[in-house]
């Protein structure tokens, strides 16, 4: 399985190897090959989304089936015993976790942790206000906040998530980054452009098609950008 450099970097001063694992926010399944990568004894890939889970259970294959379970559940309501994981990450997980959301998912997690756990979160920090990429995220949440009544995509500080953490008794331990500047390619910026007309679609034509066309004007003319940075901050819960 290939493991992306940003979860390599991320997991590479991490006690990963023998431990039981939960995958915060599966997508992809790029932190679970990590983790199974690193030696983990167990991995908890947790999404809400069907295809990501299939996905993941694909990636993973027969070879570490045994060592992996695909876990198709909320992560405000993640289906696990408490005190029972040794090693979370959420790897480009929060962007996509609404404000409203984010007490439920720290306590969630603070829940299954095990005494001594280990939490790696790697998140954007927020492009700079004058990125054209920007822009684009902008139509996207306005798209969906009128959609779905909330965000798509909130990009949290890392002091912003390592505070919020702290407060459910986590320790910080490292802050390290993994990408300066993000290469946002031109099939990211295809794909939030995308999400955009997807949600725009839920709307009454007069709100949603002009929000449609100007993501597609963003999009043609961003193409790619790279801009702003991705961050791994590493902490620990209290034994
Ligand atoms: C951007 S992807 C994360 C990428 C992934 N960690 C990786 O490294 O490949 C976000 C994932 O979190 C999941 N997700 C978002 N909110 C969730 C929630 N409340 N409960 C469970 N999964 C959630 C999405 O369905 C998606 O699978």
């Amino acid at each position: 399985m290939d493991v992306p450099e940003t979860v390599r970097t991320a997991l590479d001063d991490r006690p990963v190897a023998g431990k039981t694992c939960l995958e915060a926010g599966a997508g992809v399944g790029n932190a679970t090959a990590g983790l199974l990568a690193a030696g983990a004894d167990r991995v908890y890939a947790v999404t809400n989304d069907s295809d990501h889970a299939e996905t993941v259970r694909e990636r993973v294959g027969r070879d570490a089936a045994e060592r992996a379970a695909v876990v198709e559940a909320d992560l405000r309501e993640i289906p696990l015993p408490a005190d029972t994981v040794e090693v979370i990450t959420a790897h480009g997980l929060f962007n996509v976790i609404p404000p409203a959301s984010l007490p439920a998912v720290a306590a969630e997690l603070t829940r299954v942790a095990a005494p001594g756990c280990h939490l790696v979160v790697d998140d954007y920090e927020p492009p700079p206000d004058d990125a054209p990429v920007r822009d684009l995220f902008a139509v996207e949440n306005a798209a969906a906040e009128l959609a779905d009544g909330r965000p798509a995509l909130t990009f949290y500080p890392a002091d912003a998530l390592r505070r919020l953490f702290a407060g459910y008794g986590w320790g910080f331990d490292r802050e390290r980054t993994l990408l300066d500047p993000v290469p946002w390619t031109g099939s990211h910026v295809d794909a939030h452009a995308e999400a955009a007309r997807e949600s725009a679609s839920a709307l009454p034509d007069e709100l949603g098609d002009p929000l449609s066309a100007e993501a597609d004007r963003l999009a043609d003319r961003i193409g790619g950008e790279s801009v702003g940075a991705m961050y791994s901050v590493a902490m620990q819960l209290s034994c």
